[in-house]
């Protein structure tokens, strides 16, 4: 993760930040949602400070940290206040913070108990944490597509068109990655509600999960360009990238018109104290 943040600053922005809810908000925007003006707030994770903008659009007072400097040297030229801290140590003052958001990072980083109790350390009360948690296609729920009765499993893609881009590209992607361990990225308990429940109820937070499907259709250098930053590409060397670039290209020759669909679900999961 550290080398491809380190080669590829703004990867996550340049994949997502075009994205939009059916309400017109992007997944960043979920959270910046939750600003009021002159509240202290910390991104934490903040990469290129994309978050950070919008938190000083509606009156916040924003402060972001991230492992990557390659990262916060783009934060920085676009005049974000961050600092380089891993967040499992943050050398942050206690309580000087209204709310800590986090846009898919928390759930990527290690040791979720420690960085739980450093949030939890630095939030004034009442307290909220908020993050963006997720990533995985919306299949077969917003297309209705049904689960194949008969195997109790998944519909056989053989059969069945395939109606969405990313679901192509995760296919493609298992099929180039077979055999291979996948990237592990973080603690299990940061990306689902009931390691929510287990994380934070023992310091007297009200857990919520909300599911929200994000748009992400676009021309096919758009899709790959969202798609393609997933961390398991970086298992792939250039000439598997360069080959499942050209088999993501001929599918959705196939299946698709120019705009190729693409839905990420992703959920906003919040923790507030009181
Ligand atoms: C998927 S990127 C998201 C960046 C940004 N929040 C966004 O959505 O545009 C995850 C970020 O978390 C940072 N990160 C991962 N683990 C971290 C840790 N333990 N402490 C601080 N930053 C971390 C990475 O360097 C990276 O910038």
């Amino acid at each position: 993760m550290e080398q491809l943040h380190q080669r590829q600053p703004g990867i996550t922005r340049r994949a997502l930040a075009r994205g939009r809810d059916a309400a017109g908000r992007s997944s960043y925007a979920l959270l910046a949602e939750l600003v009021t003006p002159g509240s202290r707030v910390l991104d934490l994770g903040c990469g290129d400070g994309v978050l950070l903008e919008l938190v000083a659009s509606r009156g916040g007072v924003g402060v972001g940290i991230d492992c990557s400097a390659a990262e916060l040297a783009l934060a920085r030229q676009a005049g974000a206040t961050v600092v380089r801290a891993e967040a499992a140590a943050l050398p942050l003052r206690a309580g000087s913070f209204d709310l800590v958001l986090s846009h898919l990072a928390f759930s990527v980083m290690d040791d979720a108990e420690a960085v739980v109790a450093q949030i939890d350390r630095v939030l004034a009360a009442p307290g909220c944490f908020a993050a963006v948690v997720g990533g995985g296609p919306a299949l077969p729920a917003s297309t209705g597509r049904q689960p194949d009765r008969q195997s109790g499993g998944e519909p056989d893609r053989q059969d069945q068109p395939t109606e969405d881009g990313f679901e192509v590209f995760l296919s493609l992607l298992g099929e180039a990655l077979t055999g291979r361990a996948r990237c592990r990225l973080g603690d299990r308990r940061a990306g689902r509600p009931e390691g929510w429940r287990e994380l934070w109820h023992a310091r007297g937070y009200q857990v919520t999960w909300e599911r929200h499907e994000i748009d992400l259709s676009g021309t096919l250098d758009e899709v790959w360009l969202t798609l393609a930053s997933a961390y398991d590409m970086t298992l792939l060397s250039p000439e598997q990238t360069q080959g499942l670039a050209r088999r993501f290209a001929e599918e959705c020759g196939r299946r698709f018109a120019e705009r190729i669909p693409v839905t990420m679900v992703v959920w906003r999961a919040m923790a507030e104290r009181g």
